[in-house]
């Protein structure tokens, strides 16, 4: 993790949060000054506890804006995606 600057994190919404496993990656590295970008699926309560619970556990951590999108519509998010990327400079032309 020491050579990463940026961290994109996935999850699913399970329960309004993260999944146990993300809280414990989340507090297995030091994310002291790196940027985590959230991304995250859902049914229908978006990112639930998870971003302010993101900012609990590493307050050292820049936290941008994430995207929510809904499970049943991941097929058709490409478009939605595209712009989320391109604002972090992360999209290939
Ligand atoms: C155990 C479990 C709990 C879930 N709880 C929620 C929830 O509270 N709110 C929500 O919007 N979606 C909830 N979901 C739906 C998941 O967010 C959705 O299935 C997931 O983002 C899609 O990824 P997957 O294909 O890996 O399941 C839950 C799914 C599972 C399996």
């Amino acid at each position: 993790m020491d050579s990463y600057d940026i961290v994109f994190l996935w999850y699913p919404d399970w329960i309004g949060a993260m999944p146990m496993p993300v809280f414990t990656f989340l507090e297995s590295y030091n994310f002291n000054w790196k940027t985590i970008i959230p991304f995250c699926t859902h049914g229908g309560s978006k990112f639930g506890s998870s971003i302010s619970d993101i900012k609990k556990i590493r307050p050292k951590a820049y936290i941008k804006e994430g995207l929510a999108v809904r499970a049943s519509n991941v097929g058709n998010a490409k478009d939605e995606v595209d712009v989320w990327l391109s604002k972090f400079g992360m999209l290939k032309q």
